[in-house]
């Protein structure tokens, strides 16, 4: 009796702070964009820029009609209609929304990757919105959102964040910072793009992605890295799931030179031990309100996992061994 009493308090406290969490409201200024659209000019770079960062081709499905956002046992939600959306919002509530994840209600969206589009340039966004906008009417898809059990306990746990939690405005906006070297350049890209599935740090998401860190790019020539951005096939020559499908649809749009400085910077990425995945969920840790840096690391070390960085700086300028490619892909190969 005891026990269950215990259960249901916990449960009932689960439920009441993943629902805090969901509902509560985040001041976010709206704030105009700096460079106005012209379709003349940008619809084609604004098309693109759609496809590489997922509006297109990804989430919303192939052609903005609507799709899903699924962590499975995690989360499932509606990613809607782009068309039925975007005229409810204006310019400056969708910029919000992008690299906020706050809504018109301004309460957060769920499955959202903002953390990843908030370095976006007003450029880029400005493209990307003005190109969207223009796109035919599709007829709607339903609407719905589910948070699981495990979901919510992520939640209040600190473990896993809302879209608009996850943003941390302390962060440089590199979209608005000098693109002049390779190295800054591809760390725009890699940061508006790659960090989605392989973390704000490209040090790889164990846990739900099941994504390597992006210093596996050690391990590839500039050929072999360009022939896996276009064909989605990784010098060992596995299937990488979702990684081989976003390259076919989306990475194949990236310039040779925006690969070659991609390339760069991600071989500038320090080395560090894949963690094991699992059992991410029943650590303690009350990192809620840390940066996702420091949430990483805090997850790490209180997981215990091998998170130790391996090599000194003076090893990180040659490339992987082999053997160090496989630790850090996975076993499977
Ligand atoms: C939609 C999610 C997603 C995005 C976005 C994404 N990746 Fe990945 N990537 C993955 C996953 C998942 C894996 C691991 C697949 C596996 O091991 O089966 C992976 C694996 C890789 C690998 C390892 C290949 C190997 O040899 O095993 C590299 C390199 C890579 N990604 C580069 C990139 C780069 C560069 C970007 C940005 C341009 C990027 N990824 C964006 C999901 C993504």
């Amino acid at each position: 009796m005891g026990l269950l009493a215990i259960v249901l308090v916990a449960t009932a406290y689960v439920f009441a702070q993943s629902e805090r969490l969901l509902r509560r409201g985040h001041e976010i200024p709206l704030v105009p964009l700096t460079v106005a659209y012209s379709a003349a000019a940008d619809s084609v770079e604004g098309c693109r820029m759609a496809i590489i960062v997922g509006c297109l081709e990804g989430c919303h499905g192939q052609q903005g009609e609507g799709g899903s956002e699924d962590a499975p046992g995690i989360f499932r939600a509606t990613a809607p209609t782009l068309s039925e959306v975007l005229p409810n919002y204006s310019d400056p509530e969708l910029v919000r929304l992008v690299r906020f994840g706050v809504k018109r209600d301004s309460m957060t969206a769920v499955g959202m990757p903002s953390a990843t589009f908030y370095p976006m340039s007003d450029a880029d966004l400005s493209r990307v919105i003005g190109y969207l906008r223009q796109r035919p009417v599709m007829p709607p898809v339903p609407r719905s959102r589910e948070v699981m059990f495990v979901g919510r306990l992520a939640l209040a746990l600190g473990k896993w964040q809302t879209s608009a939690d996850a943003v941390d405005e302390t962060r440089p906006r590199w979209g608005h910072l000098p693109r002049i070297t390779p190295v800054e350049r591809g760390r725009y890209i890699a940061s508006i793009v790659c960090s989605e599935c392989h973390g704000l740090d490209m040090q790889g998401d164990p846990e739900i992605m099941k994504s390597p860190p992006l210093s596996v790019v050690r391990g590839y020539r500039i050929d072999q890295f360009r022939h896996l951005l276009r064909t989605g096939e990784p010098i060992s020559g596995r299937d990488l799931g979702i990684m081989s499908i976003t390259s076919r649809r989306a990475f194949v749009y990236f310039t040779d030179d925006e690969v070659a400085d991609l390339y760069d910077y991600l071989r500038a990425q320090p080395v560090v031990a894949r963690l094991k995945a699992g059992n991410w969920i029943s650590s303690r840790s009350s990192s809620r309100h840390r940066s996702n840096r420091s949430y990483r690391v805090a997850a790490r070390s209180s997981l215990n996992v091998r998170a130790e960085i391996r090599r000194d700086a003076t090893h990180w300028a040659s490339s992987l061994s082999h053997d160090d490619y496989r630790e850090l892909t996975g076993p499977s190969q």
